[in-house]
């Protein structure tokens, strides 16, 4: 295994596509509460939006040779993309707009690994490079990622990394996880 990691451009996002959709039916799987609300989403229903509701984007994808085996998906954005639901998804705000002092936050927003590739590191290494890249805008300070339900893989390998539980919404479907 000689795994690399690269920056992508959005005009390369095309090549995340099978892991993008790889995501959502693991987020399906595990998932006891509301699991259809995952039926709309693939690539084509969330990252074309995203990319242009976000101010900036960053895509980081780690390859095994040839094959891309894992990315991360970050962006900077208006808290307020987040007031009427969030991606495919209707519902009130995400989170308390008064308890973010600025305008804009940071979202670890979609992270995925290749089955068969999880637990070796490169989760941790794209992770690592997401924050670096958040961290380098002085003026965000709020951080979020959006856990949906059943993924304890994914909470425990957060909350181990500093980031703490916040709040659940849409009934329990997601957990929202802050920095501060
Ligand atoms: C969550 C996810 C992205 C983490 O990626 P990963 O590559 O497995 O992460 P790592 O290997 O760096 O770390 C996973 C665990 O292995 C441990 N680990 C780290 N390096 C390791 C190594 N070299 N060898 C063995 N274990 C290692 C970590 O401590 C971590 O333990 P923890 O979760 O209890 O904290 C990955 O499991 C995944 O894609 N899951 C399915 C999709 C998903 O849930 N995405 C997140 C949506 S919010």
């Amino acid at each position: 295994m000689n795994i690399t990691y690269s920056v992508i451009p959005e005009t390369e996002v095309i090549c995340i596509k099978e892991l993008v959709n790889g995501l959502m039916s693991y987020q399906k799987s595990v998932a006891s509460i509301h699991p259809e609300f995952f039926d709309g989403m693939s690539f084509d229903t969330r990252i074309p939006p995203a990319l242009k509701s976000a101010r900036f984007n960053h895509i980081i994808i780690a390859r095994d040779g040839d094959e891309v085996v894992g990315y991360a998906y970050s962006t900077i954005a208006d808290k307020k993309i987040y007031s009427g639901g969030f991606a495919t998804l209707q519902c009130d705000a995400f989170f308390d707009f008064d308890s973010v002092e600025g305008e804009e936050i940071g979202s670890l927003s979609q992270f995925y690994i290749k089955d068969g590739y999880r637990n070796t590191g490169i989760g941790s290494r794209l992770y690592e490079m997401s924050m670096d890249w958040l961290k380098s805008f002085e003026e965000i300070k709020d951080i979020f990622i959006f856990v949906s339900n059943g993924n304890e893989n994914a909470l425990r390998f957060y909350l181990n990394k500093g980031f703490k539980e916040s709040h659940k919404i849409l009934e329990g479907f997601i957990t929202v996880l802050r920095n501060i």
